[in-house]
């Protein structure tokens, strides 16, 4: 009996399923089971965030207080079905009141409470910006309306171009949906992140939300259909892009298409292998950074 229990116990804790209301803030110790081998990208610094909702955990981000908004969020694909939930916005508490429950929580309508306010970005910031709410963990990379749900949360969101936002970077996603639902067999691993801009930080107005100069994604899928068609043959068990977020930044990293239709042009996403991304992430962050547990090789 007490094995069963134990076993029990094993499972829930191994599907995330369970909340032990510790640490959501702080800490990836109860969401290490959304990063490939329980390994969170090295490198970066933070504050993690294991995004809880309805008592469950869905993903995990890294944090960045002073940005108000996350270098990273990390989840596991699943194969989308339905329709896009409404975009209702959430906040996390935890990041006002270390003691707060640690589901996120839906703004209300009328005055939030000065504490949110001052820890993390909230609908006002975004409101009337020239920039939109980019989901790093988008909705549409999930197969269960509270796992959709859970992306509206604005610890997973930075600012981005319209153009972006409704044109490449989303057929980006798509794309990887494409790939990934046809033939990865087992876990896919992603993780989104940014690149802030080199020189001078840009910020929505009233300067309290950074905005990012790039976006970039990388999934680890180790167990693949290895009948791949020709034009995917690099694309396993990694790959990965970066996304420009504004039309003015040169074109070291990505070029621009003059063809692309005006609306979307200078929002172009460069596929490249996961070395590739991390060649870049290190010449502007300074650091190395490894995103997948041995760049997602397989081997133990
Ligand atoms: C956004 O702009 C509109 C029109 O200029 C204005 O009426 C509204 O109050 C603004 N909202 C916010 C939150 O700034
Ligand atoms: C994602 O992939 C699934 C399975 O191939 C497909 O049914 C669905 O339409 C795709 N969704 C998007 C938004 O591309
Ligand atoms: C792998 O892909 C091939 C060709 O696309 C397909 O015929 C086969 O059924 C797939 N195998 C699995 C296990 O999905
Ligand atoms: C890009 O440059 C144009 C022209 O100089 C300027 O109006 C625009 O604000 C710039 N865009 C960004 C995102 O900085």
């Amino acid at each position: 009996m007490a094995h069963f229990h134990a076993l029990v116990l094993a499972l829930l804790v191994f599907t995330g399923g369970w909340c032990h209301c510790r640490a959501d803030v702080g800490d990836f110790t109860a969401c290490l089971q959304f990063f490939y081998k329980f390994w969170p990208p090295k490198g970066l610094s933070g504050t993690p965030v294991c995004q809880r909702y309805y008592d469950q955990y869905h993903f995990a981000s890294l944090y960045s207080r002073p940005r108000r908004s996350p270098w990273f969020s990390a989840y596991l694909y699943t194969t989308p079905r339905g329709k896009r939930p409404p975009s209702s916005w959430k906040f996390e508490p935890q990041l006002a009141y270390p003691e707060a429950d640690g589901n996120m929580m839906p703004f209300l309508p009328g005055v939030v409470d000065q504490n949110v306010v001052e820890s993390q970005a909230v609908e006002q910031d975004y409101i009337n910006s020239s920039y939109t709410r980019g989901h790093l963990n988008p909705s549409l990379h999930h197969q269960h309306h509270k796992d959709r749900s859970s992306t509206f949360t604005l610890t997973n969101v930075v600012p981005q171009k319209v153009g972006s936002n409704d044109g490449p970077w989303e057929f980006l996603e798509q794309a990887v949906n494409k790939t990934l639902s046809a033939y990865c067999l087992g876990e896919a691993f992603i993780v989104t992140g940014i690149i802030p801009y080199q020189k001078e930080e840009r910020w929505l107005k009233n300067h309290r939300v950074a905005v990012p100069e790039y976006l970039w994604s990388a999934y680890c899928c180790p167990n693949y259909n290895s009948s791949l068609p020709a034009e995917l043959k690099e694309t396993f068990p990694t790959y990965a892009a970066i996304g420009r977020n504004d039309r003015n930044s040169t074109e070291e990293i990505v070029p621009v298409d003059e063809t692309t239709k005006k609306q979307f042009r200078g929002y172009d996403v460069r596929l490249m292998p996961l070395a590739t991304l991390e060649m870049y992430l290190r010449s502007r962050f300074g650091i190395d950074i490894s995103i997948f547990y041995l760049q997602c090789s397989g081997s133990e």
